[in-house]
Protein backbone atom coordinates (compact mmCIF):
# COMPACT_ATOMS: atom_id res chain seq x y z
CA UNK A 1 0.00 0.00 0.00
CA UNK A 2 1.08 3.45 -0.80
CA UNK A 3 2.49 5.46 2.74
CA UNK A 4 -0.28 8.29 1.41
CA UNK A 5 -3.03 5.51 1.51
CA UNK A 6 -1.33 4.03 4.59
CA UNK A 7 -1.39 7.24 6.62
CA UNK A 8 -4.88 7.83 5.67
CA UNK A 9 -6.54 4.40 6.14
CA UNK A 10 -4.04 4.71 10.15
CA UNK A 11 -6.98 7.53 10.65
CA UNK A 12 -4.42 10.41 10.87
CA UNK A 13 -5.38 12.38 8.29
CA UNK A 14 -6.67 12.13 4.56
CA UNK A 15 -4.68 10.91 1.81
CA UNK A 16 -3.76 14.40 0.27
CA UNK A 17 -2.60 15.48 3.70
CA UNK A 18 -0.65 12.97 4.27
CA UNK A 19 0.90 14.17 1.21
CA UNK A 20 1.63 17.18 2.84
CA UNK A 21 3.11 15.76 5.87
CA UNK A 22 5.73 13.76 3.79
CA UNK A 23 6.60 17.00 1.64
CA UNK A 24 7.08 18.59 5.49
CA UNK A 25 9.38 15.86 6.33
CA UNK A 26 7.22 14.18 9.21
CA UNK A 27 7.03 11.36 8.46
CA UNK A 28 9.79 8.35 9.31
CA UNK A 29 10.15 4.88 7.91
CA UNK A 30 11.95 2.20 10.23
CA UNK A 31 13.80 5.88 11.90
CA UNK A 32 14.80 7.43 8.83
CA UNK A 33 12.83 10.53 7.44
CA UNK A 34 11.00 9.47 4.01
CA UNK A 35 11.78 11.26 1.41
CA UNK A 36 9.83 9.62 -1.60
CA UNK A 37 6.48 10.40 -1.46
CA UNK A 38 5.66 7.42 -3.59
CA UNK A 39 6.75 4.68 -1.32
CA UNK A 40 4.46 1.64 -0.70
CA UNK A 41 5.01 -0.06 2.95
CA UNK A 42 6.05 -3.44 3.63
CA UNK A 43 5.50 -5.80 6.24
CA UNK A 44 7.18 -5.14 9.22
CA UNK A 45 7.82 -1.53 7.79
CA UNK A 46 7.81 0.84 11.44
CA UNK A 47 5.97 4.03 10.40
CA UNK A 48 6.03 7.38 12.30
CA UNK A 49 3.76 10.62 12.11
CA UNK A 50 5.37 13.76 14.09
CA UNK A 51 7.50 10.99 16.45
CA UNK A 52 4.09 9.06 16.71
CA UNK A 53 4.28 5.41 15.38
CA UNK A 54 0.90 4.87 14.07
CA UNK A 55 -1.06 1.48 13.72
CA UNK A 56 -2.67 -0.11 10.61
CA UNK A 57 -6.48 -0.03 10.74
CA UNK A 58 -8.56 1.45 12.83
CA UNK A 59 -12.36 1.15 13.58
CA UNK A 60 -13.97 3.94 11.64
CA UNK A 61 -15.93 6.48 13.18
CA UNK A 62 -18.38 9.38 11.97
CA UNK A 63 -19.46 12.55 14.08
CA UNK A 64 -21.70 15.33 13.14
CA UNK A 65 -20.76 18.06 15.14
CA UNK A 66 -22.97 21.36 15.64
CA UNK A 67 -19.48 23.79 15.66
CA UNK A 68 -19.43 26.79 17.90
CA UNK A 69 -18.35 30.12 17.10
CA UNK A 70 -14.94 30.59 18.72
CA UNK A 71 -13.12 27.21 17.69
CA UNK A 72 -10.28 26.44 14.89
CA UNK A 73 -11.74 23.94 12.23
CA UNK A 74 -8.37 21.99 12.97
CA UNK A 75 -6.96 19.12 15.51
CA UNK A 76 -4.62 21.73 16.67
CA UNK A 77 -3.79 25.46 16.18
CA UNK A 78 -0.51 27.45 16.28
CA UNK A 79 -1.93 30.10 18.08
CA UNK A 80 -3.69 28.05 21.22
CA UNK A 81 -6.90 28.53 20.08
CA UNK A 82 -9.56 25.52 20.78
CA UNK A 83 -9.84 23.27 18.09
CA UNK A 84 -13.30 21.25 17.31
CA UNK A 85 -11.35 18.23 17.93
CA UNK A 86 -12.27 19.09 21.41
CA UNK A 87 -15.97 18.81 21.16
CA UNK A 88 -16.08 14.89 20.34
CA UNK A 89 -15.06 12.14 22.50
CA UNK A 90 -11.76 10.77 21.99
CA UNK A 91 -12.25 6.95 21.77
CA UNK A 92 -10.25 7.62 18.50
CA UNK A 93 -8.61 10.45 16.98
CA UNK A 94 -10.54 12.21 14.39
CA UNK A 95 -10.18 14.90 12.08
CA UNK A 96 -12.72 17.51 10.19
CA UNK A 97 -13.87 16.93 6.68
CA UNK A 98 -13.53 20.50 5.37
CA UNK A 99 -13.88 23.60 7.10
CA UNK A 100 -15.63 26.20 8.82
CA UNK A 101 -14.25 29.48 9.56
CA UNK A 102 -13.29 30.27 13.08
CA UNK A 103 -16.64 32.76 13.86
CA UNK A 104 -18.88 30.36 11.70
CA UNK A 105 -21.12 27.84 13.63
CA UNK A 106 -23.10 24.60 12.48
CA UNK A 107 -22.59 21.16 11.08
CA UNK A 108 -18.79 19.71 10.65
CA UNK A 109 -18.44 16.21 10.08
CA UNK A 110 -15.26 14.86 11.70
CA UNK A 111 -14.13 10.61 11.19
CA UNK A 112 -11.21 9.39 10.83
CA UNK A 113 -11.95 7.80 8.16
CA UNK A 114 -9.11 9.09 5.34
CA UNK A 115 -10.20 7.63 2.42
CA UNK A 116 -14.05 9.40 2.90
CA UNK A 117 -12.70 12.33 3.63
CA UNK A 118 -10.71 12.45 0.75
CA UNK A 119 -13.49 11.76 -1.85
CA UNK A 120 -15.88 14.22 0.02
CA UNK A 121 -13.64 17.00 -0.22
CA UNK A 122 -12.69 15.92 -4.11
CA UNK A 123 -13.78 19.39 -6.18
CA UNK A 124 -15.75 16.74 -8.71
CA UNK A 125 -18.50 15.90 -5.18
CA UNK A 126 -19.46 19.48 -4.41
CA UNK A 127 -22.18 18.84 -2.19
CA UNK A 128 -24.98 21.33 -1.14
CA UNK A 129 -24.14 23.19 1.40
CA UNK A 130 -26.76 25.28 3.16
CA UNK A 131 -26.47 28.10 5.41
CA UNK A 132 -28.43 30.64 7.46
CA UNK A 133 -27.23 33.96 7.39
CA UNK A 134 -27.53 37.65 9.35
CA UNK A 135 -26.37 40.03 7.18
CA UNK A 136 -26.05 43.69 7.77
CA UNK A 137 -28.68 45.77 6.62
CA UNK A 138 -31.85 45.23 4.40
CA UNK A 139 -31.13 42.74 1.41
CA UNK A 140 -33.18 43.33 -1.50
CA UNK A 141 -35.33 41.17 -3.54
CA UNK A 142 -32.81 42.47 -6.79
CA UNK A 143 -29.64 41.70 -4.30
CA UNK A 144 -30.91 38.34 -3.69
CA UNK A 145 -31.51 37.76 -7.46
CA UNK A 146 -27.63 38.93 -8.04
CA UNK A 147 -26.53 36.47 -5.19
CA UNK A 148 -28.65 33.99 -7.25
CA UNK A 149 -27.31 34.69 -10.24
CA UNK A 150 -23.44 34.61 -9.41
CA UNK A 151 -21.22 37.82 -7.89
CA UNK A 152 -17.89 38.63 -8.23
CA UNK A 153 -16.11 37.49 -5.39
CA UNK A 154 -12.73 38.97 -6.22
CA UNK A 155 -11.12 37.22 -9.40
CA UNK A 156 -14.14 34.47 -9.38
CA UNK A 157 -17.65 34.61 -10.16
CA UNK A 158 -20.04 32.37 -7.70
CA UNK A 159 -21.90 29.70 -9.82
CA UNK A 160 -25.94 29.95 -9.48
CA UNK A 161 -27.31 29.79 -5.97
CA UNK A 162 -30.38 29.16 -4.07
CA UNK A 163 -31.53 32.02 -2.19
CA UNK A 164 -34.19 32.84 0.22
CA UNK A 165 -35.24 36.06 2.14
CA UNK A 166 -37.04 35.20 5.30
CA UNK A 167 -37.01 38.26 7.18
CA UNK A 168 -35.37 41.77 8.57
CA UNK A 169 -35.58 44.17 10.88
CA UNK A 170 -34.32 47.63 10.97
CA UNK A 171 -30.61 46.51 10.53
CA UNK A 172 -30.53 43.11 9.41
CA UNK A 173 -31.57 40.60 6.91
CA UNK A 174 -31.76 37.06 7.94
CA UNK A 175 -31.53 34.79 4.72
CA UNK A 176 -31.23 30.71 3.68
CA UNK A 177 -28.70 30.08 0.99
CA UNK A 178 -27.81 27.43 -0.77
CA UNK A 179 -24.29 27.07 -2.47
CA UNK A 180 -22.88 24.12 -4.90
CA UNK A 181 -18.82 25.23 -4.40
CA UNK A 182 -16.70 25.59 -1.61
CA UNK A 183 -14.19 28.51 -2.00
CA UNK A 184 -12.61 29.78 0.63
CA UNK A 185 -15.06 32.17 3.18
CA UNK A 186 -17.63 32.06 0.34
CA UNK A 187 -20.90 32.84 2.03
CA UNK A 188 -19.17 35.70 3.48
CA UNK A 189 -17.43 37.46 0.35
CA UNK A 190 -20.87 37.11 -1.56
CA UNK A 191 -22.59 38.59 1.21
CA UNK A 192 -19.87 41.80 1.00
CA UNK A 193 -19.92 41.51 -2.51
CA UNK A 194 -23.31 43.07 -2.37
CA UNK A 195 -22.31 45.52 0.38
CA UNK A 196 -24.21 43.73 2.86
CA UNK A 197 -21.54 41.81 5.54
CA UNK A 198 -22.26 38.34 7.05
CA UNK A 199 -22.76 39.28 11.15
CA UNK A 200 -23.37 35.48 11.67
CA UNK A 201 -23.34 32.30 9.54
CA UNK A 202 -24.30 28.92 11.08
CA UNK A 203 -24.22 26.15 8.35
CA UNK A 204 -27.37 24.09 8.59
CA UNK A 205 -27.07 21.20 5.92
CA UNK A 206 -24.82 19.29 3.55
CA UNK A 207 -26.32 17.21 1.17
CA UNK A 208 -29.20 15.54 2.51
CA UNK A 209 -27.35 15.74 6.39
CA UNK A 210 -28.83 18.45 8.40
CA UNK A 211 -27.97 19.95 11.96
CA UNK A 212 -31.76 19.41 13.03
CA UNK A 213 -31.95 20.26 16.87
CA UNK A 214 -28.15 19.24 18.01
CA UNK A 215 -27.23 22.01 20.34
CA UNK A 216 -24.43 24.18 19.54
CA UNK A 217 -21.44 22.19 20.72
CA UNK A 218 -23.08 19.08 20.62
CA UNK A 219 -22.00 15.78 18.43
CA UNK A 220 -23.49 12.64 17.45
CA UNK A 221 -22.58 9.86 15.47
CA UNK A 222 -23.67 9.51 12.47
CA UNK A 223 -26.23 6.71 11.56
CA UNK A 224 -25.56 3.55 9.57
CA UNK A 225 -27.75 5.11 6.61
CA UNK A 226 -26.25 8.55 6.90
CA UNK A 227 -22.67 6.42 6.89
CA UNK A 228 -23.76 4.80 3.66
CA UNK A 229 -24.96 7.93 1.94
CA UNK A 230 -21.60 9.62 2.20
CA UNK A 231 -19.89 6.28 1.14
CA UNK A 232 -21.64 6.82 -2.30
CA UNK A 233 -20.15 9.69 -3.41
N1 LIG B 1 -18.68 30.31 3.77
C1 LIG B 1 -18.05 31.16 4.60
O1 LIG B 1 -17.91 32.34 4.29
N2 LIG B 1 -17.60 30.69 5.77
C2 LIG B 1 -17.74 29.41 6.19
O2 LIG B 1 -17.32 29.04 7.28
C3 LIG B 1 -18.41 28.55 5.31
C4 LIG B 1 -18.85 29.01 4.11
Amino acid sequence: MRINQYIAAAGVTSRRKADDLIAEGRVRINGAVLMNPGYHVEDGDIIEVDGRRIEPEQKKVYYLLNKPAGYVTSTADKEGRPVVTELVPDEVRVFPVGRLDYNTTGLLILTNDGELSNRLMHPSHEFDKKYLVRAQGIVTIAEAKRLREGVDIGGFVTSPAEVELIRHDRNSTIAEIIIHEGKNRQVRRMFKAIGHPVIELCRTGLGNLTIGRLAVGQCRKLSPAEVEYLNRF
